[in-house]
């Protein structure tokens, strides 16, 4: 890790605590970060989230109707990208087999003008519409001295807050997935694409998988050993490229566009592929380690985050404070 990318990493945390401020959220940045952590005991050198994972590279390549919603660079020609899979939470010796957490998709499409990052989750709503919420979710869930969370906390938490059951009701309610390449992921957030006459289109993003829905019995769980994901990605990328389509879904009047624990009623919403993501080779982990994939700074034009959503513009703060913590291996 590199002296630059650690101070990069501070400099943006200090400067986006001040945006946060003004952006007048509920909950510091660093006060979630260290709360994320605290969840699995502090572990050293890791993602407050995502911490354990799969770096990969590959490939997007935009569909002929993409240019119509976008005039982002990304989606005019085929571009590299290099992606990380991972599971949930702060704890690197997390099972591929644990349930109800989310499997992640950080990507980051390169041009020569910029980068384009998302990153999504393995399920259409997140655990949390406010920083403070996600704060307390997380406070929760730290262990006591016995190193477990007070279940009884838990449940008054969920009780007064039913919205952040929603995530872990839609997982439990899907198997565990058998591949991080068999299961479709969701940029949470609503999304505005502005193409090249200036017409903009509210949506959210959504990948599906070309290999389906591949989900584990409770048999073949038993099976598995607890980290298997690495070994099945190098086996299907030995195969070929493991592709997803990369689609928007186009929102409606009423559809609200600030709160990323409410779905949209994706049945009835017409959608749009914007292109295919093609993954195609495992990456050094040092590649996808040396920065984070922050969604939210630097989107090119043709392509913003919502401007009524606190849960977006706080990612970017809380990614820069894990990354400086993690650079310096604390
Ligand atoms: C709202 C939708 C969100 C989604 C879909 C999401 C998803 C993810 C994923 C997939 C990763 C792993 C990235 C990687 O592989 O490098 C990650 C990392 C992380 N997330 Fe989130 N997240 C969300 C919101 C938040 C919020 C609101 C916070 C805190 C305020 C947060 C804190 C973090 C942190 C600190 C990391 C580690 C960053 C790093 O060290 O590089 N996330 N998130």
């Amino acid at each position: 890790m590199s002296f630059a990318l650690i101070g990069r990493g501070s400099a943006l945390a200090v400067t986006c605590l001040l945006a946060t401020s003004a952006l007048g959220q509920d909950a510091e940045p660093q006060a979630i970060v260290d709360a994320q952590f605290a969840t699995a005991g502090n572990q050293k050198g890791v993602r407050a989230s995502g911490a354990k994972g799969v770096c990969v590279k590959g490939t997007f390549t935009p569909s002929t109707e993409a240019p119509s919603l976008t005039k982002a660079p990304h989606f005019a020609k085929t571009v590299p990208v290099t992606a990380r899979f991972s599971m949930g939470g702060s704890n690197a010796k997390i099972s591929d087999k644990a349930k109800p957490v989310t499997r992640g998709f950080a990507m980051r499409l390169s041009d020569t003008t910029g980068d384009l990052v998302f990153v999504i989750i393995s399920a259409p709503v997140f655990s949390a519409k406010t920083p403070k919420q996600l704060l307390d979710f997380a406070t929760v869930r730290i262990p006591g001295p016995d190193g477990k969370p007070d279940a009884d906390k838990i449940k008054a938490f969920a009780a007064a807050n039913p919205e952040t059951t929603k995530q872990s009701a839609w997982l439990n309610a899907r198997p565990v997935p058998a591949s991080y390449a068999g299961v479709d992921y969701w940029g949470v957030h609503a999304y505005t694409l502005t193409n090249a006459k200036g017409d903009n289109t509210v949506v959210k993003l959504k990948t599906v998988a070309t290999a389906g829905q591949l989900g584990l019995s409770d048999e073949d769980l038993k099976a598995k050993p607890d980290s298997f994901y690495a070994d099945e990605l190098k086996e299907r990328l030995a195969k070929g490229p493991a592709s997803f389509d990369l689609v928007a879904i186009l929102s409606e009047a009423g559809d609200p566009t600030g709160d990323p624990t409410a779905m949209w009623p994706e049945e009835n919403r017409k959608s749009v592929k914007l292109g295919t993501l093609a993954i195609t080779a495992l990456e050094p982990n040092a590649t996808c380690d040396a920065n984070t994939f922050d969604p939210v700074v630097d989107l090119p034009a043709g392509i913003a985050g919502p401007t009524d959503d606190p849960m977006f513009a706080v990612r970017s703060p809380a990614y820069a404070v894990s990354l400086s913590r993690r650079a310096a291996g604390q």
